[in-house]
């Protein structure tokens, strides 16, 4: 099975979200036998922002494009080839000012696409991208998880997610991140409890 892994924090090594992705994707391994993980880092080298340039851009057509536009098009086209390509998806979301990182956002906007990963029909709006199961990686300095405060950050990332079919999704929290060691600490020992009982749940 094919195992992305996205990472957006901007904290590099000191990330929490970084460090619990990657416990995520060792135990998604060490669940199974042949994972074949991808990984892209938001944060270290980041998706140029959707834009009516990237929007012109994938919608000429590829003889007519100029260089500038091939390349564009080219980044959307390898951003969702490989998502697509994805069993599975591991996302490090950190919460910056109550939302999902900008850089995370930039991504979304590459992978949620008309005619690729949601149709409108007579029905309404139909997710393509289902069959996907996702761990996303919620971090924040406070405690937000069932909270409005939630609503631009996980809550956010249900819905969308959704939105293109992705219902299998799991939420590991390590929230209260910032309020004092002993907090920080129960913070990961959560998390971690949480993803050994994901895996150890996949694996009987
Ligand atoms: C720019 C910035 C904005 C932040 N905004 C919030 C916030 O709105 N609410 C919150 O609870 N924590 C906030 N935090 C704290 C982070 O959520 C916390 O540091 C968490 O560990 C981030 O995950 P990371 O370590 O993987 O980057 C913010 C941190 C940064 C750097």
């Amino acid at each position: 099975m094919k195992l992305l892994h996205i990472d957006s924090s901007i904290l590099g090594d000191a990330s929490a979200s970084r460090q619990l992705s990657r416990e995520v994707v060792d135990a998604w391994r060490a669940s199974q036998s042949g994972v074949e993980v991808s990984y892209r880092d938001l944060g270290a080298d980041a998706v140029a922002q959707f834009s009516g340039f990237t929007l012109g851009s994938n919608g000429t057509p590829a003889e007519l494009r100029d260089a500038a536009q091939q390349h564009e098009a080219a980044l959307s086209e390898n951003i969702m080839a490989e998502f697509l390509a994805a069993d599975g998806i591991v996302i490090g979301a950190p919460m910056y000012n109550f939302g999902v990182p900008s850089q995370l956002k930039a991504w979304i906007d590459r992978v949620v696409v008309a005619g690729k990963t949601f149709a409108y029909g007579a029905n309404g709006p139909q997710g393509l991208a289902g069959n996907k199961k996702v761990v996303i990686v919620s971090t924040a300095g406070g405690m937000h998880a069932g909270q409005p405060s939630a609503a631009a950050h996980e809550d956010y990332l249900k819905f969308v997610l959704g939105f293109i079919g992705i219902t299998d999704v799991t939420v590991v929290h390590a929230q209260g991140l910032a309020m004092g060691p002993e907090a920080r600490e129960g913070a990961f020992a959560a998390a971690r409890k949480q993803i050994d009982a994901l895996f150890e749940a996949t694996v009987s």
